[in-house]
This record gives C-alpha cells, sequence and structure tokens, in this order.
C-alpha cells in the first residue's frame, strides 16, 4: 500500500483530532475487503466468540431495548441477507486484529494518523467491523474508550453531543465507568439543540473526544464501517482518575472535578483505582448479559425471532 490511505489532513484537523468533533476522508473503502462476497467469508471465518449479533428498537433513548442474538447455522452469506432485511446490527470483534489483510489495512491507516498527529500514540487498538441494517440504530451512549469510525459503505446519521453539565455531568460518567455493563446514559430531547451532525459517506471517517455521547441513525441502506477502539495513556489515566473521584464522590463525599486534575494528580488517582478495584469496590451494576435473546431468523420481521 504506497498510496495514502487518509486522503488529506491539514494544521486545523491536527488541531481538532481528539479535541472537538471532527471528519475526514478516506480510501479503506475502495479496498477489496468489504464487498458482500469478502463479508460473507468473513462472517463464516470470524471466531462466533468475537461477534455480537443485536437488534434494537427505535429510539434516541432507547438503549435499553439493545438485544443480543443467536445467529444459528446459518452461513455468512444468509446472515448478510439477513442483515439487509432485518433491523440487525453485527460487530465482529477484532477483525482488523485476528485476519492479516484486515490487520494490515488498520496498521497502515494508522501509521498515517500518528504521521499525521505528531504524539499520537494509541495504545491496546481494537478494530472491529460493523454490519448493519438500512433501519438499524444505536441509541445515545458514550464509549469508555477513545473510538475512530471509519465508515465504508452506506449512510448513516450521527450525532455528537458535547461533554457539558447539561448533556453528561461528570458524576454520570463516573457512574458509567464505575459498572462495566452500566450503558444508562440519561438522554432529553433538549440536547438535540446541541448536537453536532454529520452525514458519513463511504470515505468519510469520524471521531469526537474521550466519552463525548453519540448515536447513530442508518439512513436506508446497508451499512459497513470499521469502529476502532483505542486508549492512548491519557485515556487509561483519565479513566482510573474519574472511577477514583467517582468513589470519592459517593463514600466521602467529596466533589473533585476531573478538568481541575493536572497530571500528576491524575496519575495519583489512576494508581488509586488500581487499588480499589482489587478492593473489589468497582463493581458490576448488573450481571454479565450473557445469553441470547432472540434468534436471527431471514424470513422472520426484522430477522428476528423469540422476543
Ligand atoms: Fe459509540
Amino acid at each position: 500500500m504506497t498510496d495514502s490511505l487518509i486522503t488529506h489532513w491539514d494544521k486545523d484537523k491536527r488541531a481538532a483530532f481528539r479535541k472537538t468533533p471532527m471528519v475526514w476522508n478516506h480510501t479503506l473503502h475502495k479496498l477489496p475487503l468489504f464487498d458482500d462476497a469478502a463479508l460473507a467469508e468473513l462472517i463464516d471465518k470470524h471466531p462466533r466468540d468475537l461477534a455480537d449479533f443485536c437488534t434494537m428498537d427505535d429510539g434516541a433513548d432507547n438503549m435499553a431495548s439493545w438485544k443480543g442474538g443467536d445467529p444459528g447455522t446459518h452461513s455468512g452469506a444468509e446472515l448478510l441477507a439477513a442483515v439487509r432485511t432485518g433491523k440487525l446490527w453485527i460487530n465482529l470483534r477484532e477483525t482488523f486484529n485476528i485476519h492479516a489483510p484486515y490487520s494490515a489495512a488498520l496498521n497502515a491507516v494508522m501509521a498515517e494518523l500518528k504521521h499525521h498527529n505528531p504524539g499520537f500514540n494509541p495504545v491496546s487498538v481494537r478494530g472491529g467491523l460493523l454490519i448493519s441494517s438500512p433501519a438499524a440504530s444505536v441509541p445515545f451512549h458514550i464509549d469508555r474508550t477513545d473510538v475512530l469510525l471509519w465508515h465504508l459503505r452506506g449512510h448513516k446519521r450521527v450525532w455528537v453531543y458535547p461533554l457539558d453539565e447539561e448533556v453528561l455531568p461528570e458524576v454520570e460518567v463516573e457512574e458509567i465507568l464505575l459498572h462495566a455493563h452500566n450503558d444508562d446514559v440519561p438522554y432529553k430531547a433538549s440536547f438535540e439543540d446541541k448536537a453536532t451532525i454529520y452525514d458519513l459517506e463511504p470515505g468519510m471517517a469520524a471521531t469526537w473526544p474521550l466519552h463525548a455521547p453519540h448515536r447513530v441513525v442508518n439512513q436506508g441502506d446497508l451499512n459497513v464501517s470499521i469502529t476502532v477502539e483505542y486508549a492512548p495513556f491519557s485515556t487509561i489515566v483519565q479513566n482510573g482518575a474519574m472511577i477514583t473521584n467517582g468513589i470519592m464522590r459517593r463514600r466521602l463525599g467529596l466533589d473533585p472535578q476531573i478538568e481541575k486534575q493536572g497530571r500528576i494528580n491524575r496519575l495519583m488517582r489512576f494508581a488509586a483505582s488500581r487499588v480499589l478495584r482489587k478492593m473489589d469496590l468497582v463493581k458490576a451494576k448488573a450481571a454479565s448479559k450473557s445469553g441470547y435473546l432472540f434468534t436471527i431468523d431471514p424470513e422472520a420481521k426484522n430477522a428476528v425471532s423469540g422476543i
């Protein structure tokens, strides 16, 4: 791969990267890795324990409707057809870490991103392939790590919200970080006035600041995207510091604020969070969501049966 995969980057993009919501252009979608035949083959060979098959109801605030399903014994081609006609969302987690041609593509594009952004040093980079239905959506939520979304096929609208005290107070971010299975992020329609909206087409990528709430609605065609989750050391430290802050707030009645905590302070709180973890003060709010809640049936409404 000698040609650049990121087609344009400049000092404005460098200044915005990871600090504000932003989009840019790439050519990953032109690689021969994402057509129907390649996707069907990938679904067939991808380890099933690294694959999520989900469905959801409509609604910006309906994270509770998100359900994991059983793909059964359907072939990759059948599952891809079910995504096209149903209401499904497939995440082939770590596709870009475990399959050679895919990991070569991710490594190449991440190397370009590092080149364009001196000091950008992501660790624990994981690249999953998202394949989702024309009517699929992802409700308002935050991710625990930094995220890059490289869009490849179809059209999706992404809303990104500011991380302010009205949209998502720090105490709520702590609540999510403190509980491994808590995805409840309170949503109000009034937040819409603050949203940055992107209409993603193939060859566009998007990112936003760590923990910025966002939601996605597919725009009527089959969507394929790469989601890259990564955590530079600064994110690992910040998440650890916020876990310590959350415990201090809840147990000691203090009011710590991450933005006012400098690097050394955050490092100390990050170290404390490792100890607190061992003391089991960071708990899962609910049991792990194991067990399938539906089965994929290409003949059924939304290709979902058993709900
Ligand atoms: Fe997300």
